[in-house]
C-alpha cells in the first residue's frame, strides 16, 4: 500500500496512529541527528521525522532525499513541540519507520511554493511542476467545482447538455478561424468554432427548448491576459423566452456559482443600457465598484476663449476624490499616459481643487477662479481633490476618458479584488458602421434579433435609420470584465437574409455559408435567445484575478505557443502531401 492517508488530513486527534504517506518532497531540513522532510501531495503537507538514534540507515536515506522525489512513508503520528498555526496539518508530524523512495527528480528549474521564482514561459514549459504548486492547484480545482456547480444549476432548471461538433464551417463571430484541412476532401477545409451558435440555434429548432454546453472555443486573435486561443464558455439557448426570462435565468446562474463556491450572496443585478454605460463610464463593460463618474462640461468650459475646448464636440471631466496633493512630475506622467498611442489622446487639463477653496488649473491663462468654481460644481468636487479633463471628438474622448478613470481607479487603489459588482448591460446597437470598409458590422453577431420595436425600421428604413437600430442583446459585466454576451436571435428568414444583406453579404454568399440555418427557419422556428459566459474569465474575476492564464490547466502563451509540447509546429511533407497542401513547384512563385 502506498498510503493510507493524504498529506493534508492528519489532526491531532490521529496522534499514535501508525500510517503511510506517499507525496512529493517539497523541502528537507537536516539538524544533524534529526531530519524534516515536508511531504507534499494535492491535499497539503505533512511533516516527516526522522532521527538517526532510531534508525541511522533510515536517517541517512532521508537525509539525501532531493526536492520533488517521491516517496511512501510509513510512521507514527505525534504531536510536534513547535506547532505551525499556518498550516491544516501543522500540528502533528510522522516519526518515520519506514520508507520506499518510489521515484527521483532532477532538480526543479523553480522553486514549486506558493510564490515561485520561475518566469512565465518557463513555467508554461515545465507546466506538470507549476500544476504542483498550491496557488495553481487551488485554481484548477476551483474551476472543476464551478463547471460542476454549473451543471447541478443548468440540470435544475431543465436544461440538456448536448455537445456540437469541432470540425465545422465558419461561424462569424468577429474573428478569425482556425482551420484544418480535410484529406478526404482535398483543398477544402473544416474551421474550429468560434462557438457553437448555429448549432444551438438548430437545437432549438429541433425542439430541444433549453440546451447547455461546457465547450472549448477557438479563436485565431491577438492574446492578451483575458483572452487564450482555445477558452471555455459556459454556452446556452432557450427557446420561447424573452430577454427578461434570460437574464433572471443567468442571473440566477451567477448568483447560485457565487453561492457555492465562494459564498458570496450577490444582490440583484441592475440594468444598465449600453448608452448609459458610455456616458456615465466612456466604455461598455463599467467597472462600478468605484464611481468617478464621467461628466460633460461643454457648458462651463466652451465659450470662455479656449480654442481647444471651444471647437471640442465634446469636454468631459472626472473628479479623482483627495488628489490635489499630485506633483507636477506625477501629472505630466499622466498627460504622457494619455497621449500613448494606445489611448490617444492628444493633452490632458487638470484642475487641483486646494484646501483653502482656490483653484489651481494647466488653463488658468483661460479660465478665471470663478469659471474652475464651475467645474468643480457640476463635478461636485471638494477642496482637496483633482478634475481631470479630455476634450475631442464625442465617442473617441469618452473612451479615452473611460481608460483614465480605470487608470485613475488602479492609482488610487479603488478596486477590491474581494468585492463584486455584476450588472447587465442591455440595448446594445445592431450594427457598428466601420469607416474604412464602408460596411456594417454586427455588434454582437449577425443572428442577434433588432428589438421588436426596431424590426418594422430594419426592414424598410434607409441607411442612415440602420444605424440607429437597438439589438435584443445583452452583457453581463463583473468588476469591469464581459462576463458573458448574448442576444434573443433572429428565427424570420426574411429578417436574417435582410441582415445579412446589410452586412455585405451577397445573396449567394449567405446561402452558400447559412443556407443550412435560414432552411432551418422554415421548418417550425421557435422564438429564442441565449448567452455564453467565458468561463476562464468568470473563474479569474471570481478569484480577484486578471490573467485566466492559470485558471486553464494547459495554455498558451502569448504569441499562441504551447511551451510544454512546443506548438505549432511544422509537419512532414508526407502529411501534407497527403491534405494536398504540398504547393507544386509551378504554383509557388
Ligand atoms: P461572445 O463572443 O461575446 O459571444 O463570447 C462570450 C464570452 O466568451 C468570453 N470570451 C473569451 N474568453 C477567453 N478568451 C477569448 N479569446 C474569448 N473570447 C470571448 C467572454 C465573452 O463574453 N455565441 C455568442 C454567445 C451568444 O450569443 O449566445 C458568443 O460567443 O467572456
Amino acid at each position: 500500500m502506498y498510503r493510507t492517508h493524504n498529506c493534508g488530513e492528519l489532526r491531532i486527534a490521529d496522534v499514535g496512529k501508525e500510517v503511510t504517506l506517499g507525496g512529493w518532497v517539497q523541502v528537507s531540513r537536516d539538524f544533524g541527528a534529526l531530519t524534516f522532510v515536508d511531504l507534499r501531495d494535492r491535499y497539503g503537507i505533512t511533516q516527516l521525522v526522522f532521527d538517526i538514534e532510531d534508525d541511522a540507515d533510515l536517517a541517512e536515506r532521508a537525509r539525501k532525499l532531493g526536492r520533488e522525489f517521491v516517496v511512501s512513508a510509513k510512521g507514527l503520528v505525534r504531536e510536534r513541540t513547535n506547532k505551525n498555526p499556518n498550516r491544516d496539518t501543522g500540528d502533528i508530524e510522522i516519526e518515520v519507520k519506514e520508507m520506499t523512495i518510489l521515484n527521483s527528480s532532477k532538480v526543479p528549474p523553480f522553486t514549486i511554493e506558493e510564490e515561485t521564482d520561475g518566469g512565465d514561459d518557463l513555467r508554461m514549459k515545465y507546466r506538470y511542476l507549476d500544476l504542483r504548486r498550491g496557488p495553481v492547484q487551488r485554481n484548477i480545482i476551483f474551476r472543476s467545482k464551478l463547471a460542476l456547480e454549473t451543471r447541478k444549476y443548468l440540470d435544475s432548471q431543465s436544461f440538456v447538455e448536448v455537445e456540437t461538433p469541432f470540425l465545422i464551417k465558419s461561424t462569424p463571430e468577429g474573428a478569425r478561424d482556425f482551420v484544418v484541412p480535410s484529406r478526404m476532401n482535398p483543398g477544402q477545409f473544416y474551421a474550429l468554432p468560434q462557438s457553437p451558435q448555429t448549432f444551438k440555434q438548430i437545437l432549438m429548432v429541433a425542439g430541444y427548448d433549453r440546451y447547455f454546453q461546457i465547450v472549448k472555443c477557438f479563436r485565431d486573435e491577438d492574446l492578451r491576459a483575458d483572452r487564450q486561443p482555445e477558452f471555455t464558455q459556459i454556452d446556452c439557448e432557450m427557446a420561447f423566452v424573452t430577454q427578461e426570462e434570460v437574464l433572471a435565468t443567468f442571473e440566477g446562474l451567477t448568483k447560485h456559482l457565487f453561492h457555492h463556491t465562494l459564498g458570496v450572496e450577490l444582490p440583484d443585478f441592475p440594468h444598465m443600457t449600453y448608452d448609459e454605460a458610455m456616458k456615465r463610464y466612456g466604455i461598455d463593460k463599467p467597472d462600478v465598484r468605484f464611481g468617478m463618474e464621467l461628466t460633460d462640461l461643454n457648458e462651463v468650459a466652451q465659450n470662455k476663449g479656449f480654442k481647444v475646448f471651444d471647437s471640442a464636440e465634446l469636454v468631459v471631466g472626472i473628479c479623482a476624490k483627495g488628489q490635489v496633493g499630485l506633483t507636477r512630475k506625477q501629472l505630466d506622467g499622466l498627460t504622457d499616459w494619455v497621449k500613448r498611442p494606445q489611448i490617444g489622446a492628444k493633452g490632458l487639463v487638470y484642475v487641483k481643487c486646494n484646501e483653502d477653496g482656490s483653484f489651481k488649473s494647466s488653463v488658468d491663462k483661460f479660465y478665471s477662479q470663478e469659471d474652475l468654481a464651475a467645474w468643480a460644481e457640476v463635478l461636485g468636487a471638494e477642496p482637496g481633490d483633482l478634475l481631470l479633463v479630455l476634450s475631442g471628438e464625442e465617442e473617441k474622448t469618452r473612451k479615452q476618458m473611460g481608460e483614465l478613470r480605470l487608470e485613475m481607479g488602479r492609482r488610487m487603489d479603488l478596486m477590491d479584488p474581494a468585492e463584486f459588482k455584476p450588472l447587465w448591460v442591455v440595448d446594445f446597437p445592431l450594427l457598428e458602421w466601420d469607416e474604412e470598409s464602408e460596411r456594417f458590422h454586427a455588434m454582437h453577431h449577425p443572428f442577434t434579433s433588432p428589438k421588436k420595436a426596431d424590426m418594422e425600421r430594419m426592414l424598410n428604413g434607409d441607411h442612415e435609420t440602420m444605424k440607429s437600430l437597438r439589438a435584443d442583446a445583452y452583457d453581463l459585466v463583473i468588476n469591469g470584465v464581459e462576463i458573458g454576451g448574448g442576444s434573443i436571435r433572429i428565427h424570420d428568414r426574411q429578417l436574417q437574409e435582410k441582415n445579412f444583406k446589410l452586412l455585405g453579404f451577397t445573396d449567394e454568399e449567405a446561402e452558400e455559408q447559412f443556407g443550412f440555418l435560414m432552411g432551418a427557419f422554415e421548418y417550425g422556428a421557435p422564438p429564442h435567445g441565449g448567452i455564453a459566459f467565458g468561463f476562464d474569465r468568470l473563474c479569474a474575476v471570481m478569484n480577484g484575478q486578471n490573467s485566466i492564464r492559470d485558471f486553464i490547466a494547459f495554455p498558451k502563451n502569448n504569441q499562441g505557443r504551447d511551451m510544454m509540447i512546443d506548438a505549432p509546429a511544422s509537419v512532414s511533407t508526407e502529411q501534407l502531401d497527403e491534405l494536398g497542401l504540398m504547393m507544386k513547384p509551378e504554383e509557388k512563385s
